[in-house]
C-alpha cells in the first residue's frame, strides 16, 4: 500500500486554481521528486498535504488515514512533516533549541529529546553552529536547520521544499548524501527542487506540475524524454546534456 495517496486534489484561491485534479501516490521507502516552473503549485500541494491549506476538492490519505482537512499538528503527529521554502527558524533561539522543539513532538522524556536533537544536528552537519542563534545562520545553514527540525519529529514522510536553493555545489552534494542516507534508513521523501541534477539523481519517480496540473509522472530516465515536460520546464538543452552525460557515463 502507498504511504501517501493524493487523489484528485484541487486547491482554489478565489478565481486562481493553484492545483487542479492532482493525483499520485508515494510508495513507502521511495523518493518522489516534485518539479515544475515557478507558480506551478508545488508548495501549495505541500500545504495541502501538511494541513496548511484545506483542499477545495479531493482526498489525501496518509498511512491508512484520510487526513484531508486535518490540522497541521495532527498530520505532523501522524508522521508527515515538511520544511518551508521561505525558511522559518525560531530566530532568537539557538540551533539546538530549534531542533529540540521538533524532537519534543514525539519525545516526552528530556534525555531522549536531547539525544534526538543532537542526532539530527549531526546528520544535517550543524554541529559547528549548534549554539549559534538561528537568525545568524547563512541561508545554507537555515535550510539545513529546517531539515534538522523536521527530522527531529521522527517522521515517516519528509517533504522538502527547495532545501538546496542558494547552496554551493559542495553543499548540494552534502544535501544529496543526507537525503540518500535518510532513504537508506527507511524514510519516505517528497522533494521539491529546481537543482535538476540533484533531483534526477535521487528520485525514484518524478511528478511534474505545470499551471497546477500534473503533466507527467514517471522515472527520471523517462521524464527526461517527455516532450511536454521538456517544453514546460526542462528545456531541450538540459534534456540533451543530461542524456549525453549519462551515455558517456555508461561507456566509461
Ligand atoms: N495563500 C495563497 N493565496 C493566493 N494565491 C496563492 C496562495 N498560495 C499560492 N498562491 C498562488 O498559487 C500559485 C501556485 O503557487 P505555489 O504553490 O507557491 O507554486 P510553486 O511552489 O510551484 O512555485 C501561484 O500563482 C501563487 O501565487
Ligand atoms: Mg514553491
Amino acid at each position: 500500500m502507498a504511504l501517501l495517496d493524493v487523489s484528485d486534489v484541487t486547491m482554489k484561491f478565489g478565481e486562481l486554481v493553484a492545483n487542479r485534479g492532482v493525483s499520485f501516490t508515494v510508495e513507502t521507502g521511495s523518493i518522489v521528486g516534485l518539479i515544475g516552473p515557478n507558480g506551478a503549485g508545488k508548495t501549495t500541494l505541500f500545504n495541502c498535504i501538511s494541513g496548511l491549506c484545506k483542499p477545495t476538492e479531493g482526498k489525501i490519505c496518509f498511512d491508512g488515514n484520510d487526513i484531508t482537512g486535518w490540522k497541521p499538528y495532527q498530520i505532523a503527529a501522524k508522521g508527515a512533516v515538511r520544511t518551508f521554502q521561505v525558511v522559518r527558524p525560531l530566530k532568537d533561539m539557538t540551533v539546538f533549541d530549534n531542533v529540540l522543539v521538533g524532537a519534543f513532538l514525539k519525545c516526552s522524556d528530556n534525555r531522549k529529546a536531547f539525544q534526538k536533537a543532537d542526532e539530527c544536528i549531526g546528520l544535517c552537519r550543524l554541529e559547528t553552529v549548534r549554539e549559534r542563534l538561528a537568525g545568524e545562520l547563512s541561508i545554507g545553514g537555515k535550510k539545513r536547520l529546517e531539515m534538522a527540525r523536521a527530522l527531529a519529529t521522527s517522521p515517516k514522510l519528509l517533504m522538502l521544499d527547495e532545501v538546496m536553493a542558494g547552496l554551493t555545489s559542495t553543499e548540494v552534494n552534502e544535501s544529496v548524501e543526507v537525503i540518500q542516507k535518510l532513504k537508506q534508513a527507511g524514510l519516505t521523501l517528497m522533494v521539491v527542487e529546481h537543482v535538476l541534477d540533484a533531483i534526477m539523481s535521487i528520485a525514484d519517480k518524478i511528478v511534474v506540475l505545470d499551471g497546477g496540473i500534473k503533466i507527467a509522472e514517471d522515472t527520471p530516465g523517462r521524464i527526461i524524454d517527455d516532450e511536454r515536460v521538456i517544453e514546460a520546464y526542462l528545456g531541450a538543452k538540459y534534456s540533451q546534456r543530461y542524456k549525453r552525460r549519462n551515455e558517456i557515463g555508461a561507456v566509461d
